[in-house]
C-alpha cells in the first residue's frame, strides 16, 4: 500500500473547493505517454495551474498502470525542477469500471478515482459508488461518481445516445454515496465527433458546423439542488478546427469533426463545474504536428524530431486551455 501523499500528490478536495468559490475549473488532462505528460507538466508549471493527470482504462492497457503511476511521481519532481515550488498535481483514475480497478489504483498511489456506474440501474450505481467511497476515504482519496449518460464513440466509454442527468436524483445520489464530486451529462460527449452534421447548423460565413448548445438549464437546476458541490464535465474537447485542418491537409481524413465551443466551456467554468476533462484535443494537437513533420520532412526518422514538435504543440494547447478557457492559471 502506497499513500499518494508520500509521492507529493494531492487529492481534489481543497482544489475543488477553491475552484467552485473562485469561479474557475481545474483541467483534467488524460495521458498515456511521456511527451503528453511532459507537455502537461510544463504547461501547468509555467501557468501555476493546479492540474489533474487522468489515466483511462485504455491508457492502463497501453502504457501499464504501474509505469504511469511512477511517471506521475516523477512528474511531481519534474514540476519542482521547473520552478513550481508547491505543485498541485492529482493522479486520477478516469472512468473506473469496477471496485477492484479503483482499489488497485488507490493501493498504488492514485489520489483520486472515478467510479463510472452511469450505465448501471440507479440503485446499483449508488451501491457501487458507495463501496468505492467507503474504501477510498480510509486513505483520504477522493471519488468522482457519475449520473446520466454521455454519448461517445470511444471504445471504453461508448453509448449510442446521451441521457441528461436528472436533477431530481442528484441530492439522493450524493447523500447516499458520499462521493466528492459528480460528473453530469448536459450534452457533451467523448471523442472528436461529438455531434452528427444533422444535429448542427451550418455557419454560412465559415462553412463550419455549429453544434447545439449545452443544457445550461439542467446544470443550473443541479446547482440549485447541490449548492457549492463540485460538478465535473467529461467530453469537453473543443476539437480545434486549425488542428483538424492541419491533419486533413497532410493526409488525414477527419471529416465533420466537431467539439464543444470554447465560450460554452468558459461559461461552465464559472459555475459549479470545477473539473473539465480534455483528451481528444491533445490527440489532435499531437497528430497534427506529427503529420506536418512527416509531410514536410519525409527523410526524418528520429522520433524526437516529430515527437518534440508534437510535445510543443500540446503544451501550447494546454496553456491556451488553462489561461483562455478554464481560468485556472495562478491558482497554485
Ligand atoms: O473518456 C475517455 C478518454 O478520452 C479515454 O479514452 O480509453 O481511449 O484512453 P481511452
Ligand atoms: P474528450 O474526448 O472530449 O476529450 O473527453 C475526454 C474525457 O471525458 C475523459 O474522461
Ligand atoms: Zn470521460
Amino acid at each position: 500500500m502506497i499513500n499518494y501523499k508520500d509521492l507529493g500528490l494531492v487529492n481534489t478536495r481543497e482544489m475543488f473547493r477553491k475552484a467552485v468559490d473562485g469561479g474557475y475549473a481545474i483541467p483534467a488532462f488524460n495521458f498515456n505517454n511521456m511527451e503528453q505528460l511532459q507537455a502537461i507538466i510544463m504547461a501547468a508549471a509555467e501557468t501555476k495551474s493546479p492540474v489533474i493527470l487522468q489515466v483511462s482504462k485504455g491508457a492502463r492497457q497501453y502504457a501499464n498502470q504501474t509505469l504511469l503511476r511512477y511517471m506521475a511521481e516523477g512528474a511531481v519532481e519534474y514540476a519542482k525542477e521547473l520552478g513550481w515550488e508547491n505543485p498541485q498535481i492529482v493522479l486520477h483514475l478516469d472512468h473506473g469500471d469496477a471496485f477492484e480497478t479503483c482499489k488497485s489504483c488507490i493501493d498504488m498511489g492514485f489520489s483520486s478515482v472515478m467510479i463510472d456506474g452511469s450505465h448501471l440501474p440507479y440503485d446499483e450505481n449508488v451501491a457501487l459508488t458507495k463501496k468505492v467511497v467507503d474504501y477510498a476515504h480510509q486513505f483520504d482519496v477522493t471519488v468522482e461518481g457519475e449520473l446520466g449518460v454521455l454519448a461517445g464513440v470511444e471504445d471504453e466509454v461508448s453509448a449510442a445516445e446521451s441521457h441528461y442527468t436528472k436533477p431530481e436524483e442528484v441530492v439522493d445520489f450524493v447523500t447516499k454515496t458520499g462521493c466528492d464530486s459528480l460528473a453530469i451529462s448536459i450534452g457533451t460527449s467523448h471523442g472528436a465527433f461529438k455531434f452528427t452534421p444533422e444535429q448542427c447548423t451550418l455557419d454560412p460565413e465559415t462553412g463550419r458546423l455549429v453544434p447545439p448548445p449545452l443544457a445550461f438549464d439542467v446544470l443550473s437546476e443541479i446547482e440549485k439542488q447541490l449548492p457549492g458541490f463540485p460538478i465535473v464535465l467529461h467530453g469537453s474537447s473543443s476539437v480545434p478546427q486549425d488542428e483538424v485542418d492541419t491533419i486533413n491537409k497532410y493526409g488525414g481524413a477527419l471529416k465533420a469533426a466537431v467539439g464543444i465551443p470554447e465560450e460554452q466551456l468558459r461559461k461552465a467554468s464559472k459555475s459549479a463545474v470545477c473539473k473539465i476533462n480534455i483528451d481528444s484535443d491533445s490527440r489532435l494537437a499531437m497528430t497534427a504536428a506529427v503529420r506536418e513533420v512527416f509531410a514536410n520532412k519525409p527523410a526524418e526518422f528520429d522520433p524526437r524530431k516529430y515527437l518534440g514538435p508534437a510535445r510543443d504543440n500540446m503544451k501550447k494547447l494546454y496553456i491556451h486551455k488553462i489561461k483562455e478557457v478554464l481560468g485556472s492559471d495562478n491558482k497554485a
